[in-house]
């Protein structure tokens, strides 16, 4: 008995602690960059560099890929796509190109201008380096897509890559209503993106201030040495991260863009772990994220047309995205998707599928029933 109101009192103690690392986390989520510099002290001043232009310079680009020659005549782009790559994982980026960044795809079937470009910095093996460095020049010779800075692709660098995708946006497409970012392995309901970035276009608010995604809210650090994601106390002294989205795919709008773009500038940028990265960004910027159900973190989709409807993002599909792409677009999928009954059964098919726990879970519970 003893015991057992122990361990309770253990139990609630722990569960006031999260939170209280959550109090602290929304607590501070509203102050805006003009704070930062006076009374920030959860990410404290601590962080803050000298303004830097620090750059690797670009080995593959494509200055006008978003119009802009002399400064003027931009595209109308509704999206830009940045696919985070490895040198080489060219099959992936074939499968993409082929399928949900297929930008005439977009243009003609959703009437909408995405770019699609992936972001590469060099191959980590010196011995391998000339030999994909020339696959990769060549690869870009055909599909003109490739933006790669000369730092080495580690997963410890993907911070880097995480500027370059900012600097990029606001160097060379500015006028982007959206920027996308997204690993290579995961697969994007393009047609349900579009709608839903149409959508909040054309909302009263507008597209501002967005920075939508599978939210991590109060994430402590890892302090297990061993561990891939082990950050230690002089890289980030606090208890909890900021929130952030999961980096597999989130959504910015042009707004938020521009204002991380700056925040990397003025921050120290030796977190490594990307995602978190953004997220400390965001905060000093006064920028929070919204979750959207249907963005996936982890998780791969459950394969079904009651899904497809609503789906946006799904991780680890390395393989299966040309497949998933032509089940998750084909217009018979949906003709029967409509209608009282069908929207009854279909929301007992996402329960089935998205709240009892014996599928892998993408989506939470709650979006079986939107
Ligand atoms: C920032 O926060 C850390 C950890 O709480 C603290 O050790 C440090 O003194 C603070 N620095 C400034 C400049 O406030
Ligand atoms: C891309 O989309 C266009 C327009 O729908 C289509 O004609 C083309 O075959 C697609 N490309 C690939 C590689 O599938
Ligand atoms: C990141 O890239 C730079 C430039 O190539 C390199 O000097 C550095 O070692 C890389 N860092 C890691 C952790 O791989
Ligand atoms: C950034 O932080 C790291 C780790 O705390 C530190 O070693 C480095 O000197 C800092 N860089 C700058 C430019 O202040």
């Amino acid at each position: 008995m003893r015991e057992q109101s122990f361990c309770l009192v253990l139990c609630v103690m722990m569960v006031c602690w999260d939170e209280l690392d959550h109090h602290v986390v929304s607590h501070f989520r509203s102050y805006t960059y003009r704070y930062l510099i006076n009374s920030y002290d959860f990410l404290n001043s601590s962080l803050i560099i000298k303004p830097s232009h620090l750059n690797y310079p670009y080995l593959i680009n494509h200055p006008v890929k978003c119009g802009g020659r002399d400064g003027k005549n931009w595209d109308d782009v509704l999206l830009l796509l940045f696919v985070k790559s490895s040198p080489e994982n060219f099959e992936r980026r074939q499968a993409i190109r082929d399928t949900w960044g297929n930008e005439s795809f977009v243009r003609s079937e959703l009437g909408v201008s995405v770019r699609l470009v992936f972001a590469v910095g060099i191959h980590p093996d010196a011995e391998q380096r000339s030999r994909v460095q020339k696959a990769l020049l060549q690869e870009d010779q055909v599909y003109r897509d490739l933006i790669q800075q000369n730092f080495v692709d580690t997963f410890h660098n993907l911070t880097v890559k995480l500027i370059l995708q900012f600097h990029w946006k606001h160097t060379y497409c500015p006028q982007a209503h959206f920027l996308m970012s997204a690993d290579d392995d995961i697969f994007v309901h393009m047609p349900n993106l579009v709608k839903y970035l149409q959508h909040l276009l054309s909302s009263q608010t507008g597209a501002k201030d967005l920075w939508v995604g599978h939210v991590h809210r109060g994430a402590p650090p890892v302090r297990i040495k061993h561990s891939k994601y082990h950050v230690p106390y002089d890289l980030y002294p606090w208890p909890s991260y900021p929130d952030y989205t999961a980096g597999a795919g989130y959504v910015v709008s042009g707004d938020v863009a521009t204002k991380i773009y700056q925040a990397t500038r003025l921050l120290n940028s030796s977190m490594y772990i990307d995602d978190v990265f953004m997220g400390m960004c965001a905060k000093a910027m006064g920028v929070s994220p919204q979750e959207h159900v249907y963005f996936s973190g982890e998780g791969k989709t459950p394969y079904h047309p009651c899904i497809y409807n609503h789906m946006i993002t799904s991780h680890g599909h390395a393989t299966d995205v040309r497949s998933l792409w032509q089940a998750a677009t084909d217009p018979t999928a949906y003709r029967n998707s409509r209608g009282f009954m069908n929207n009854l059964y279909c929301t007992a098919v996402r329960v089935m599928l998205l709240c009892i726990p014996y599928y892998q879970n993408t989506y939470s519970c709650i979006a079986a029933f939107t």
